[in-house]
């Protein structure tokens, strides 16, 4: 009798990724292996994501897919987890007859009893909120962990913020902070297995530590992370500009280990869109966090999320979001076409942007993207940087890749024995999404 294999298919954020590893660790503890195809597993988890309408629709492809599997006679459950899990909930058990198990993000603790369930032939349904008080963050670290470069670490859940746009308080719950013991042992567990380099995570991670004892600050859970012997880079995601503060510019001023990079979202460059996206920040004071950032590390690079066609938006102000992406120096980020979200209050919002509209918008901010990265790739040229590497070069052989403290992807010649070290390689040449390099030593930062 083959044993149980589980292969989970994730779409989405940081936190999704996450929840997959803390599932696969969860369901070692009886006896699941990590299936590495999905036509060898016995089990099939599917990690959705439901933050645009586009990622929404990958659900159902995807559980066509699984259902060829069937079909062509494998014996396999099918389960689906995560935000369209919780947002659809009972809807998917009813329009899939083929689903067995339903379970949204705060299910993840309970996975094994509700697997076991599904296999008892039960389909099962749990998109229940679990208590604030005592939320049962889980400790257990994927058993994969030491083969990958870098590792997630959760520190908060949820989001209490209020934008208009958004799905995620509505699938992802309230927030809530794990305590700072937990973090740092979370952390030590995988600096001990070999990784270098660890992302604390949360929706809201820089709004860590309300509802903790003592209400500390999440700059003071960087100075402690920060201080975990043998950990080379250390960075968040993803941060509210309203949260920023004091405490995290001394972390980025003190810790050499904390990246001189910051994912910093700012949606819009104009202050009435960013009213109607209920923001709770200016421009101008997106502006002054960026400049305390950068007086406090004064290398660092700065990367931001846009939606573009908020309804209401004109010209002018989606000027000002292309102004604004030179002005705070944005060299990398990620830009959406608004999308309207179920629940969510922008829809009712009156001025809607017809979506040809919202299209040629994306595509001169990304075109401005595109410029501003080649230039910043090229602004590299000749300089050193420790880069750790990741693996091998998409395309080429014999060429690894790698990132620069301040996320520049960079490829060069290499083995892939130099796996999760530290190369000093010399940029030579910039590109629009990455680096080319020789490498002209080798760096331990320890
Ligand atoms: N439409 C378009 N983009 C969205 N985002 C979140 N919700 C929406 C939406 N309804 C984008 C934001 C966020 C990123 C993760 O996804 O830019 O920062
Ligand atoms: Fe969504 Fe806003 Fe919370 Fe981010 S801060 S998860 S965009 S509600």
């Amino acid at each position: 009798m083959p044993s149980d294999k589980v292969y989970v298919r994730t779409f989405g954020c940081q936190m999704n990724v996450y929840d997959t590893g803390k599932m696969y660790a969860l369901l070692a503890r009886d006896g699941w292996e990590r299936a590495e195809t999905p036509e060898e597993a016995t089990l099939i988890l599917i990690n959705t994501c439901s933050i645009r309408e586009k990622a929404e629709n990958k659900l159902h492809s995807t559980l066509g897919e699984y259902r060829g599997l069937r079909k062509r006679g494998q014996q396999v459950r099918v389960g689906v987890t995560g935000c369209v899990a919780q947002q659809e909930g009972e809807a998917i058990l009813r329009r899939y007859p083929d689903v067995d198990l339903v379970v949204g993000p705060d299910g993840v603790p309970h996975i094994r009893e509700l697997v076991a369930r599904a296999q008892a032939g039960e389909r099962v349904l749990d998109t229940d909120f679990l208590a604030l008080a005592g939320y049962p963050f889980v400790p257990d670290v994927d058993p994969q962990a030491s083969k990958l470069h870098t590792g997630f670490v959760t520190v908060q859940k949820g989001c209490d913020h209020k934008c208009t746009y958004c799905i995620v308080p509505s699938v992802r719950g309230a927030e809530v902070s794990r305590s700072a013991d937990e973090v740092v042992a979370e952390v030590e567990a995988l600096v001990a297995q070999g990784l270098k380099d660890i992302t604390l995570i949360g929706q809201n991670v820089n709004g860590w530590g309300k509802g903790l004892p003592g209400d500390p600050r999440f700059g003071e859970l960087l100075l402690r992370v920060g201080a975990v012997s043998g950990l080379d880079r250390l960075h968040y995601t993803t941060s509210h500009p309203s949260e920023m503060g004091p405490d995290i510019y001394q972390a980025h001023r003190q810790l050499p280990n904390l990246v001189p990079h910051l994912h910093l979202p700012v949606q819009s460059g104009n202050n009435r869109i960013l009213k109607r996206m209920h923001r709770l920040y200016t421009r101008e004071h997106y502006l002054d966090v960026v400049a305390a950032l950068r007086e406090a590390r004064p290398d660092l690079v700065l990367g931001s999320d846009f939606i573009v066609g908020f309804p209401g938006e004109t010209a002018a102000e989606f000027q000002q979001t292309l102004d604004l992406l030179v002005e705070a120096d944005i060299v990398m980020s990620y830009s959406f076409k608004y999308s309207e979200r179920p629940g969510t209050p922008a829809p009712r919002l009156p001025d809607a942007v017809p979506p040809e509209v919202a299209g040629q918008r994306l595509t001169a901010l990304q075109t401005l993207q595109r410029e501003r990265s080649l230039a910043w790739h090229r602004s590299l040229e000749g300089r050193v940087f420790p880069v750790l590497v990741e693996g091998p070069a998409r395309h080429d052989e014999g060429v690894i890749a790698g990132r620069t403290p301040h996320g520049a992807m960079v490829n060069f010649p290499g083995s892939l024995e130099q796996l999760n070290q530290l190369a000093l390689v010399r940029v030579t040449k910039g590109f629009t999404h990455s680096a080319r390099g020789e490498q002209v030593g080798s760096a331990d930062l320890r």
